[in-house]
């Protein structure tokens, strides 16, 4: 039985055309700055995303870590979404590792942050007060896409109040997709962005953190401090690259999947919340354990949880996802 995961767009295999990237890979110590691949992937997203350096890392948690603590010393503070992945699903690093305090504030429905609320957060300054250093915002944020006025609008708010404006893009080329614009229109606003290539993207590995010379020379240092420095890591870097070229466009499809699969669920009668890019939101309720049970018996991996997301991805098919609403159908029926 083939298995359908749609747990998370993290799941997927390599293409055979990803493999044959990486192993014709040309490859150097990237710790010595060595590594032609790594070297290459890093220049050529930089320029492409409107940076002056890139860093790659092996993953979205390290990128946003070494960002966070780039930008911000000990004793300062970053305001973020209740709901951000750099504030509730990466153990509290930034605490923890950084000394950085996080000032949560809650997301709005449409995933941004009220930037009046944001305004109110800026400490004064004040010995009293941790400096407030930092606004990081998540595009896409659990699959909605913020508009690209508020981006601007963000950068208006940290620029009129001394602060840097982070990105937590690890699904960057989702929310472009969506858009329809080029990935530069929405990283023009940031001062440095994290970029997953190993989610949407299809590669097995990696993340490439992206900001001025200072500060990805800064987050250099740090990379090595937490252990992410690797050697010939352009054997992974070529699966990057590779989906960065031949695999961004098809992100249409997950979406076209996503929404098919939601307007399917809906129309069976479950809640399901409106579709922006590859997630699928419906709410299940107490039946969540239920659910995950009845599916993995017809090979569908899902997550149980009450609020329940399924992502599509590059290893999932139409004609899987007919089977998907299938199950949930007979599900609903019992
Ligand atoms: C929005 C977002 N940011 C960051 C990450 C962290 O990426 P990684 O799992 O590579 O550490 C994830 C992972 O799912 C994510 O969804």
């Amino acid at each position: 039985m083939t298995v359908i995961d749609l747990r998370s767009d993290t799941v997927t295999q390599p293409t055979a055309g990803m493999r044959e990237a990486m192993a014709r890979a040309p490859l150097g110590d990237d710790v010595y700055g060595e590594d032609p691949t790594v070297n290459h992937l890093e220049s050529w997203l930089a320029e492409r995303l409107g940076f002056a350096a890139a860093l790659f890392v092996p993953s979205g948690t390290m990128s946003n870590l070494l960002g966070l603590m780039a930008h911000c010393d000990r004793g300062d503070e970053y305001i973020v979404g209740q709901q951000a992945h750099t504030y509730k699903y990466e153990g509290g690093g930034a605490a923890v590792l950084g000394s950085i305090q996080p000032q949560p504030l809650d997301n709005q429905a449409d995933g941004s942050l009220d930037l009046e609320q944001v305004i109110g957060a800026i400490k004064a300054d004040d010995f009293h007060f941790a400096r407030t250093r930092l606004l990081a915002l998540e595009n896409t944020m659990q699959g909605k896409v913020l508009s690209l006025d508020y981006l601007a609008a963000a950068r208006r708010v940290t620029r009129e109040n001394g602060l840097g404006l982070h990105l937590d893009g690890a699904r960057l080329y989702n929310a472009a997709v969506r858009l329809g614009v080029d990935a530069r229109e929405i990283t023009q606003h940031f001062d440095s962005v994290s970029v997953c290539l190993s989610k949407g993207l299809g590669a097995p590995v990696g993340s490439v953190l992206c900001g001025s010379d200072e500060f990805i020379a800064k987050a250099r240092r740090l990379r090595k401090m937490v252990g992410g420095g690797m050697r010939q890591a352009g054997l992974l870097a070529a699966a990057g690259l590779y989906a960065l070229e031949h695999q961004v466009e098809r992100l249409a499809e997950d979406h076209a999947h996503a929404a098919l699969l939601g307007k399917a669920l809906g129309e069976l009668g479950f809640d399901v919340e409106p579709v922006h890019t590859n997630m699928v939101y419906v709410q299940i309720g107490k039946r969540a354990e239920q659910l995950k049970a009845f599916c993995a018996e017809r090979g569908i991996v899902l997550s149980a949880a009450p609020r329940l997301r399924m992502v599509t991805h590059l290893d999932v098919s139409a004609a899987q996802l007919e089977k998907v609403v299938t199950a949930f159908a007979e599900f609903g029926a019992r």
